[in-house]
């Protein structure tokens, strides 16, 4: 697991923006693991710059979403799929056909499921998935006591979960309960994950997935037996690892041919 500690948002946005670019130049149909939450935003304002101004090329490549709220009505502004939509993929010349999320509105949830394994199998697998991290360590809606083995299924938020996704909906009546989320089992299949996490709220998931014992009540830790994770951290994240003068040290020092 490699951590970077970074002054801010700008910064992480264009370096996990550089390891995306370096992969489509390598792979013009790679396959993108997509997150929401205000996270990974600075990464797509990164992209779509880059795409405007650079021409950088999305029209081989596919996305997969980690997560989405089951039972909001199709194209509710909060599904995943909308949030997608609009924060990355309309703004980028990736085909819509090539972006997928989980169904959550399907009257057979296990069946759904498993086809978005199906998809995912089928694309070849994610090449590298961006995730951000709960304050309570999930990753994609993977909350605390998640099998570190799982797939694709339903999951029931954690009031704290819904509590800082309220923000998102006019109250915290209207966040549903229940989610599909990609498993911890399948979110370790790729090939690559970049996960971000910024502001001090984050510090203590921080600490506990890259420094804590690997167990499932910090369902992000999982990813200490990932072979090549990317933890892209501001100060304020940064602030309870024991040994960020050592990740500071490494990332300086670091041979230049090594890339994320
Ligand atoms: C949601 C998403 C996660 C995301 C988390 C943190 O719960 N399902 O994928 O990582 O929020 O969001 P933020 O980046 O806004 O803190």
């Amino acid at each position: 697991m490699e951590v970077v500690i970074l002054p801010g948002s700008k910064q992480i946005g264009a370096l996990a923006a550089d390891a995306i670019e370096a992969l489509l130049r390598r792979k013009p149909d790679a396959v993108l693991g997509l997150a929401t939450g205000s996270s990974p935003l600075p990464v797509y304002d990164e992209l779509a710059r880059r795409h405007e101004q650079a021409g950088l090329d999305f029209s081989r490549a596919q996305g997969f979403a980690l997560d989405e709220y089951v039972g909001l009505e199709h194209g509710h502004p909060q599904s995943y799929r909308e949030v997608i939509r609009r924060e990355f993929t309309d703004r980028v010349n990736i085909a819509p056909e090539n972006v997928h999320s989980p169904d959550g509105s399907a009257a057979d949830i296990p069946s759904a499921c498993q086809a978005y394994e199906d998809a995912i199998t089928a694309a070849g697998g994610v090449d590298l998935q961006l995730l951000g991290v709960g304050t309570d360590g999930h990753i994609g809606f993977n909350e605390p006591g998640s099998s570190l083995a799982s797939r694709t299924r339903i999951k029931s938020l954690i009031e704290q979960t819904r509590r800082d996704n309220a923000r998102f909906f006019k109250n915290i009546h209207d966040v549903p309960h229940h989610v599909i989320t990609q498993g911890l089992g399948t979110i370790m299949e790729a090939r690559h994950v970049v996960l971000i996490a910024t502001g001090a709220q984050k510090a203590q998931a921080v600490r506990d997935l890259v420094e804590g014992p690997v167990a499932a009540i910090c369902a992000a830790s999982v990813l200490q037996m990932h072979p090549h994770v990317t933890v892209l951290v501001d100060e304020a994240a940064a602030s309870s690892l024991r040994l960020a003068d050592y990740y500071r040290h490494t990332y300086d020092n670091k041979p230049a041919w090594q890339g994320l």
